[in-house]
C-alpha cells in the first residue's frame, strides 16, 4: 500500500498596506530606498499627494473600506513641509481620525503617522518592514464588504441622502 503523504502549505497573510505619501519627502524616500537596492516587503500600494496636509481623513477610510489591512501616512518633517502648515495639518487629521478609526473596532497597529525626509531611505525602508509585520500579526482587516463596494449603503443605509442613518433625516 503506497501512501500519500500530502504536506500542508501554510500561506502567510501579506497585508495590504496604503501609504500616503508625501511628494517632497516621504515619496522620494521611497525612490531611494529603491535606488539604493534596500529590502523592504513589497505590501505597500504608495498614493502620492503633494502635502501631508492634503491627506482627508476620508481618504484613509475610503481606503480602509476598500480593503486595506493598514495605512501609513508619511509626511515632511515640521520644518520641511513646502507649505509651511501641511505636515502640522496631517498631525492634527491624524489625532481626530485615530479616534474614529478606534471607533470602527480597528487596532491602532493598523494606522500610523511618520515624518520622513527625502534623505530618510532607510527610515522609510525601516518604516514599511515594521508596519507589515505588526499588521502580520494582527491578521486582515475586519472590514469586510463582501468585495463590493456597491454593497456598502445596503449595509449603513444610504450615505448619499441626509446627514445621519436616520430615515426621517432629509
Ligand atoms: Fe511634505 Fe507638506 S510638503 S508635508
Amino acid at each position: 500500500m503506497v501512501k500519500k503523504t500530502v504536506k500542508k502549505k501554510t500561506v502567510e497573510f501579506e497585508p495590504r498596506i496604503v501609504v500616503f505619501a508625501c511628494n517632497w519627502c516621504s515619496y522620494p524616500a521611497a525612490d531611494n530606498a529603491g535606488l539604493a537596492r534596500m529590502q523592504y516587503p513589497a505590501n505597500i500600494r504608495i498614493i502620492r499627494v503633494m502635502c501631508g496636509g492634503r491627506v482627508n481623513p476620508a481618504f484613509v477610510l475610503k481606503a480602509f473600506e476598500l480593503g486595506a489591512d493598514a495605512v501609513l501616512v508619511s509626511t515632511c518633517h515640521f520644518q520641511d513641509c513646502h507649505y509651511i502648515f501641511g505636515a502640522k495639518r496631517a498631525a492634527e487629521n491624524y489625532e481626530r481620525l485615530e479616534k474614529v478609526v478606534r471607533m470602527l473596532g480597528l487596532e491602532k497597529e493598523r494606522m500610523r503617522l511618520e515624518w520622513i525626509s527625502a534623505a530618510e531611505a532607510t527610515k522609510f525602508a525601516k518604516v514599511i518592514r515594521e508596519m507589515t509585520e505588526e499588521v502580520r500579526k494582527v491578521g486582515p482587516t475586519p472590514i469586510k464588504f463582501n468585495g463590493r463596494p456597491e454593497a456598502l449603503p445596503n449595509q449603513i443605509g444610504d450615505p448619499t441622502s441626509g446627514c445621519c442613518l436616520e430615515k426621517a433625516c432629509p
